[in-house]
């Protein structure tokens, strides 16, 4: 029998060519991460960031000719999430109809010493902000998409099922997110738009190295791949789950640890 060409590696495959994705915390780490093998697809990104510059800067460091474009965006807040929504539509001439919640806070505090700002900050970017973010996405992509099919992938964390000290606030909030993903896969998937969220261990990002080094060197013991992850390692697992590949997935929380917390 004649062997077969290999298309796993002869054939390039472009999965999301012609999609709009749009990345909250694009600016930075898993984020960036995201926007870079989203437009290695084919993706035209709307780069989201509360750091307009930081987003800019992902920008430059897109492959593709795609006209990718930066907008400020402060999760946090309704209006400014609205306004950036209508001026990725507004620039891209139709709404993205791909969405990566990355956009986060992190702060190591003993839950006893946890004020009421650290708490309220933490769940107001983490939670609330996808909250705000994917009901204005949803919003605009099923009163304006020409093709209303759509993809969410939301960037929890192994905290968020672990728990773990010193982080009340921000496994509360990754455990929100878990089940706020949840519960939008539910009502959006007869319209069309799927949702998953993926649940990363100690990845080496800005937010990655505000965990002290002896943790970290403890999270290595921990993980059974004795390392920590690497931005684009999420972001090949966001890629699938926004993709075709994945048209079977809803709800799904994958873990994305080298084997930590599993
Ligand atoms: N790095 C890790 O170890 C790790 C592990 C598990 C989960 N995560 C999650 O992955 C996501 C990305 O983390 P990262 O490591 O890339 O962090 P990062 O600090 O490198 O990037 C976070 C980005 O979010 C942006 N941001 C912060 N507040 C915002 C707001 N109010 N509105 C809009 N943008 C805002 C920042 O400007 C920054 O660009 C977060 O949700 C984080 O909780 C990270």
């Amino acid at each position: 029998m004649a062997a077969s060409a290999d298309t796993t590696t002869t054939t390039p495959s472009y999965t999301l060519t012609g999609k709009i994705a749009l990345v909250t915390g694009g600016g930075s780490g898993i984020g960036r991460a995201c926007c870079q093998v989203l437009a290695r697809e084919g993706a035209r990104l709307v780069v989201a960031d509360i750091n307009l510059q930081a987003a800019k800067h992902t920008l430059t460091l897109l492959p593709g000719g795609q006209q990718h474009v930066a907008v400020a965006m402060d999760v946090r807040d309704r209006r400014s999430v609205e306004d950036a929504m209508k001026a990725a539509q507004d620039q891209c001439g139709t709404p993205p109809s791909l969405l990566v919640n990355s956009a986060g806070v992190f702060t190591m505090v003993p839950f006893s010493e946890t004020d009421d700002d650290t708490w309220q900050k933490i769940i107001d970017v983490n939670l609330t902000g996808i909250f705000l973010v994917t009901q204005a996405f949803a919003t605009s992509l099923l009163d304006n998409g020409k093709d209303p099919k759509g993809a969410i992938v939301n960037i929890a964390s192994i905290a968020g099922k672990t728990g773990y000290p010193h982080l009340c606030a921000y496994s509360a909030s990754k455990g929100g997110v878990i089940t706020l993903t949840k519960t939008c896969a539910a009502e959006l998937a007869s319209k069309a738009i799927r949702v998953n969220c993926v649940l990363p261990g100690v990845i080496d990002t800005p937010m990655g190295a505000m965990v002290p080094d002896e943790l970290q060197e403890l999270f290595k013991r921990l993980t059974p791949l004795g390392r920590l992850g690497r931005p684009e390692e999420v972001a090949e697992v966001v890629a699938f789950l926004l993709g075709e590949r994945s048209s079977y997935m809803v709800g799904a929380c994958v873990e994305v640890t080298g084997g930590y917390g599993m």
